[in-house]
């Protein structure tokens, strides 16, 4: 039998560190692309030669080009810019969506049976991008965002009540901007409400954080974005599909008829991920304030949508 492929576009700070938790996972055989001459291949050399150390057999394959990427089971893309300081995720929208749809044609020509998951900026917007030039089923194309977002809200409640990150349930829905919509009514610590142990204010204080948690590390960061969380959630999306673990998760995935103001967008949801790709939006019962700021967010994304179509992308 052999070893399952996942090819990773953009050898970058998301890029690379996805390539190296999947080389360590061991599940499958990885191709890094990027259009920086050498750079792919020197950074897929050195994990390679990180698996008799940490004791993985993943091949790791560094490519200016598509032809290694053949055949591949998902296909990540992660290529595009980061948001600088002062920068909005949307400022990205025009430049990024060129360089998704282009890596997109790219790679779903040489694996038309991959799924595809995005990573790039604004990224509910271009989850849409790489949908409509892959020509793909839309449960085969996904975002990465709300495992990140919730992963961060998980990470400032156990700070708050000095418990285990893995006690810690939240889901953050909605776009991956300003508008995202933590969702304290479904966030629980050992099975009990959040709501019953956090103070409404310092909870608030946390939603916020939460937010705004992108611009926190590009504002340290000074000089890029956030990687070593989103490649973790970018790895636990492709787990969950490699081996059908029917996890589900935060995505942004296309919403039918089950989320007031979400139909026909890519939007964070809560989505079942198996071998099927998506393979149920799960239904949450909101809270009405929930349910509204989940329709604002998804005006939000509706508008960079329109944007992109505008564009001609
Ligand atoms: P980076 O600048 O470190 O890496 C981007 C890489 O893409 C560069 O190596 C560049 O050469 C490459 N690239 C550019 N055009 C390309 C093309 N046509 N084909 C192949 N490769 C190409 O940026 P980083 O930090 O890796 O972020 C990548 C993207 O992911 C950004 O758009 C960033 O905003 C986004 N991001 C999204 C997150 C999310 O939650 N969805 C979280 C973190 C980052
Ligand atoms: C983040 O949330 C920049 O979207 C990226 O870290």
């Amino acid at each position: 039998m052999s070893r399952k492929k996942i090819t990773v576009v953009g050898a970058g700070n998301v890029g690379a560190t996805t390539a190296q938790r999947l080389a360590e996972k061991d599940f499958c055989d990885v191709v890094l692309v990027d259009i920086v001459e050498g750079m792919p291949q020197g950074k897929a050399l050195d994990l390679m030669q990180s698996g008799p150390v940490y004791g993985y057999d993943s091949k790791v394959i560094g490519t200016n080009g598509y032809e290694e990427s053949t055949d591949s089971d998902i296909v990540v893309i992660t290529s595009g810019l980061p948001r600088k300081p002062g920068m909005s995720r949307d400022d990205l929208l025009k430049v990024n969506a060129g360089i998704v749809k282009d890596v997109t044609l790219k790679a779903i020509a040489k694996s038309p049976g991959a799924m595809l998951i995005v990573v790039s900026n604004p990224l509910d917007a271009m989850t849409y991008v790489a949908c409509k030039h892959s020509k793909l089923p839309a449960h085969k194309v996904m975002g990465m965002a709300g495992i990140l977002d919730s992963a961060r809200f998980r990470c400032f409640i156990a700070m708050e009540l000095g418990v285990s990150v893995q006690d810690i349930t939240a889901f953050v829905l909605g776009g991956h901007g300003d508008t995202m919509v933590p969702s304290t009514k479904y966030t629980t610590v050992a099975g009990i409400p959040v709501e019953d142990l956090i103070p409404k204010a310092k909870l608030d204080a946390i939603v916020e954080r939460t937010r705004k948690g992108g611009g926190e590390i590009v504002a340290l960061l000074k000089t890029g974005s956030a990687y070593y969380a989103p490649s973790a959630a970018a790895v636990q999306m492709c787990e969950s599909i490699l081996l059908d673990k029917k996890m589900i998760l935060p995505c942004a995935v296309l919403s039918q008829g089950k989320y007031d103001g979400c139909d026909g967008l890519f939007v964070g949801l809560p989505a079942k991920l198996g071998e099927g790709g998506v393979e149920e939006v799960v239904k949450f019962k909101l809270s009405a304030d929930e349910s509204a700021a989940l329709k604002q967010s998804a005006g939000a994304v509706k508008e960079l949508c329109e944007a992109v179509d505008r564009l001609g992308f």
